[in-house]
This record gives C-alpha cells, structure tokens and sequence, in this order.
C-alpha cells in the first residue's frame, strides 16, 4: 500500500534508519578538543575543597589543579581556564596582577604541567580580588570606574603573559578593555598572545554557583552596570565588532544556553573563532536533576554540548569537559 494522502510523501526518514545513516549524515560534531575546562586554585589551602553547588569541582592546590590538567589533558580536553582565589583581598584587587599571586603561580605551573599541545587561558578580572567583589576599581559613589580599571586590566594582562598563559581572556565588561589589553601586551612584547574576549556577558542569575567557587560575589549591588541586560541582542553584536576593531583575536558569549541566539547571530554576522561559556549554573541545573535521577547525566550533557556547537560555538568552556571528553572518546 502506498502513502495515505494523495500527495507525495517526503521520506526524510530515510537517512534517519540506522547509526551509520545518521552518522554519515550528521551535520555537527563534538570533540573533546573543543572543550574548554575551568579550574579554581585557592591560596594557601593543603588540600583541594570541594565545591558543594558543583559536584565533581574543587577549589585546587597548585598540586591538584596539575593533576587535574594532567587528567584533562590525557583525555584530549583542548585547554583549561584558570580562576585563581587569593588569600588576600583589598580595593584595588592587587593580588590579580602580583607576579607572585596564585593565579600567576597557577598559571605557571600549569604551562609547565601541559606543554604546547594544550591551552593555558588565563581569566582577566577583579571580582576575585577585590574586598568589594566588583570587577574593577570603585569610585567615591561606589560605582565602577572604567577607566581606572582599564589599567589594573592592562597590569594583570603583562602578568598573566610573563606567568606563561597562552591566551588572556578578560571578563570584566569594561568598555574599551580590549584595546587597553592589546596595547598593554604589545608594548611588554607579548604581540603574539591573543585575546580571547568575554564579548556578550549578560548580567545572568546563572553565575550563582561559580560566585562561591571562585569567592568573587559582589559584597553590595550587583553587575548590570556593565554586564548586559537580557532583553538585548543587537547590543551583543555592537560589543563584538567593538571588541574586534580593538583587537580581539576570538570572541565569547555568556551564558550559553539561555542565549544561543546570540551565540548564532555572533557566529553568522563575524565568522570569528567563537566561544560559548556553558557557566556555573547551567552546570548545577543539570547535574542537580541528574542527581534526582530526574535527566540521563550523559546524554543531556552531550545534547547541550552538541546545541552550543549547533549554534555556531567553535569553542565550549565547560564543568562538563573532563567526562564529555571521556564520553566521546
Ligand atoms: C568574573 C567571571 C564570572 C564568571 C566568569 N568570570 C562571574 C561574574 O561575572 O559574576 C562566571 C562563570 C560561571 O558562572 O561559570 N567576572
């Protein structure tokens, strides 16, 4: 018997019949060298400490964060974002550009740890070291200063290079901090450490978690004096093509799955090496459920991963990179 109807049938599950069909077929693909993994390391603590909102994340010695990169590494993870949690915090958040800091320390070793065929990235802000928890330097009124800030940016930048990172990657949303950066690295020699911009940051409840791993909550207020308001997508191309005329060598959005399409706009309308931040919270949300029994750990994991590559990302900073890397091997 033929087709019900009196039109012809289009058989679009043709190529749907068997994995071999599907494979050969599939129009996106995932790997482990496009996964991205954030690490914390923590001053002045002996032993890693778990981080109760993210299962499977630790706040790292520099001993652990090596092993953890090593385990990373051996698993054909692309690189790793380092966060660096002082013990010492003040207004001007010195320690995040102190040649002996942690994160400088961290970064340090995990160059030497890993060697060329992995990425050292180095996160560029001030929350973490601020006693306020904001992302740069603070007026009398206590607002944001941008352009104080944009020299402690263009301070951290030549330390993160002289520590080894291979890339520096700054998150503050601090208009013209791209520029600042680029000018800053090339004036110290480092013309050829690129920047990889956290361009579209949406001031998001998704980073809820990683404010406790990284002990970077702001003490009063919050970001959406310069993070971006939700509503906007036009905004987010504005601050790509501001990033890129500065200098950026790739670009970022973030968060990653409330805004993939914003990720795909990005991708369409620069064509630029692109990253998504698939964050804290989109971490927690999935592995809280999947601790409920409530989603299949892996194969959620693997569909959110897919959608962001989907959506135009090259590549993904993920907490789900070390057993997404296992998974796809
Ligand atoms: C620092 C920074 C934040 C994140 C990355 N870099 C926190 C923030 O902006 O409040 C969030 C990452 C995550 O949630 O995983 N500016």
């Amino acid at each position: 018997m033929g087709p019900m109807s009196s039109f012809p049938v289009a058989r679009m599950r043709r190529l749907r019949r068997t994995p071999g069909l599907r494979s050969i077929f599939a129009e996106t693909s995932l790997e482990a060298r496009s996964l991205i993994a954030p690490l914390f390391v923590k001053a002045g603590i002996d032993e890693p400490r778990a981080i109760s909102s993210m299962p499977g994340h630790f706040q790292h010695t520099l001993e652990s964060a090596r092993k953890e990169a090593r385990e990373l590494a051996e698993r054909g993870v692309g690189g790793v974002l380092i966060f660096g949690i002082p013990s010492g915090k003040d207004e001007a958040g010195s320690a995040a550009s102190s040649a002996s800091g942690v994160s400088q320390q961290a970064i340090a070793a995990l160059r030497d740890e890993l060697g060329d065929d992995h990425v050292v990235i180095a996160d560029l802000c001030l929350c973490e070291y601020t006693s306020h928890g904001h992302c740069g330097i603070l007026n009398d009124d206590q607002t944001v200063d941008n352009d104080a800030t944009l020299e402690r940016y263009a301070e951290i930048a030549v330390a993160q290079a002289q520590a080894g990172a291979d890339i520096v990657a700054p998150s503050g949303m601090m208009d013209g901090q791209v520029g600042a950066i680029r000018t800053a690295l090339d004036g110290a020699a480092f013309v050829d450490t690129p920047i990889l911009a956290y361009s579209a940051k949406y001031a998001s409840s998704f980073y809820g978690p990683f404010r406790e791993a990284a002990e970077g909550a702001p003490q009063f207020g919050d970001r959406r004096a310069y993070q971006q308001d939700p509503r906007n997508v036009e905004e987010s191309l504005r601050e790509v093509a501001l990033d890129l005329a500065e200098g950026a060598d790739a670009v970022m959005v973030k968060p990653a799955l409330p805004y993939l399409d914003v990720l795909r706009a990005v991708k369409e309308e620069f064509g630029m090496p692109t990253a998504a931040y698939n964050v804290s919270g989109e971490y927690s949300m999935l592995m809280a459920a999947a601790e409920r029994g409530w989603l299949d750990e892996r194969a959620a994991t693997l569909e959110v991963l897919l959608s962001l590559r989907r959506a135009g990302a090259d590549l993904i900073i993920t907490y789900h990179a070390k057993k997404a890397a296992e998974w796809l091997a």
